[in-house]
């Protein structure tokens, strides 16, 4: 193995800054017969992960007409799956809020990302009619690229260097990655996803999110891939353009997307992208 490569997967172990009752509930609402008393009762031993579901269940995003004020009403009111999204996304909150080194990325910058391919992704399953991919498009765009949190502490000036020779040889920036590292961000963040309880269809489509014509399970992996570039292009949430960036073609065209598709997903995104961005903690 990469002798960089058995450091990085190491550090899998490390990222701490998760609340145990936020990856127990995780663990609970991934069985079928889920008894949502007990995820309550989980999920309130955390006063942090109560507060942030209550603000994301009010938010004009996820909520309902009347205003929630009790967990228990979240829960019942939301069900099962929302409150999965929920659960995910107050954990993403504190993993992507922060300064990501090795990719010139401020405080904010990666989170912003997340959030906007996470609208897109759910956005374009709705645009384009896609059912099996919405139940998993949200919570897979936000966690797309969770890997960078991890592999952004390897970069050093010799890292740097054989990147930069991958990408004079017209490498993606992805390819760069897995040529010095011996793995990239994608294939990070579905390790680190698994290590969490995170059901196999949403890690996939981290794990594929920049080769998605080598998913099998490919939907969720292409829309994450297609509203990864969207969100790029069309400067929808902070993200410096990554060198060497690239659509596959060939996948995306699975999805059928027409340009009327295409422009009401990057209007509706915008839209639901001001709406939702501030309503998680700000790194303290
Ligand atoms: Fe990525
Ligand atoms: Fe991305």
């Amino acid at each position: 193995m990469n002798e960089r490569k058995g450091e990085i997967l190491k550090k899998i172990k490390t990222v701490t800054s998760v609340p145990a009752s936020a990856l127990r509930a995780i663990k609970l609402l991934n069985d079928p017969n889920v008894n949502m008393g007990e995820v309550v009762q989980v999920i309130a031993y955390d006063p942090g992960l109560t507060s942030n579901i209550l603000k994301l269940a009010n938010s004009s995003y996820f909520g309902c007409a009347r205003s929630i004020s009790s967990l228990r009403d979240a829960v019942v009111r939301l069900g099962s799956a929302n409150i999965f999204k929920l659960v995910t996304a107050s954990i993403a909150s504190l993993v992507l809020n922060k300064n990501i080194k090795g990719y010139n990325m401020t405080s904010g910058e990666l989170w912003e990302h997340s959030i906007a391919v996470a609208v897109a992704a759910e956005t374009s399953s709705y645009v384009l009619k896609l059912q099996d991919a919405s139940k998993t498009a949200f919570t897979s765009g936000l966690l797309h690229d969770i890997g960078k949190v991890i592999l952004g502490d390897f970069f050093d000036p010799q890292v740097e260097q054989e990147i930069s020779v991958s990408l004079s040889k017209n490498k993606s920036f992805y390819e760069a990655e897995k040529e010095a590292f011996g793995i990239n961000h994608a294939e990070l963040g579905a390790r680190l996803l698994n290590s969490w309880s995170i059901p196999d269809n949403l890690s996939n489509a981290v794990r594929w999110h920049h080769a998605p014509e080598f998913c099998r399970d490919s939907q969720c992996s292409t829309i994450v891939h297609f509203c990864d570039y969207i969100c790029i292009k069309n400067k929808i949430g902070s993200q410096t353009e990554p060198l060497n960036m690239r659509l596959s073609e060939q996948a995306v065209a699975v999805l059928k997307i027409s340009d009327k598709d295409n422009d009401e997903i990057i209007m509706r995104t915008r839209d639901s992208f001001e709406n939702i961005k501030d309503i998680f903690s700000k790194p303290k």
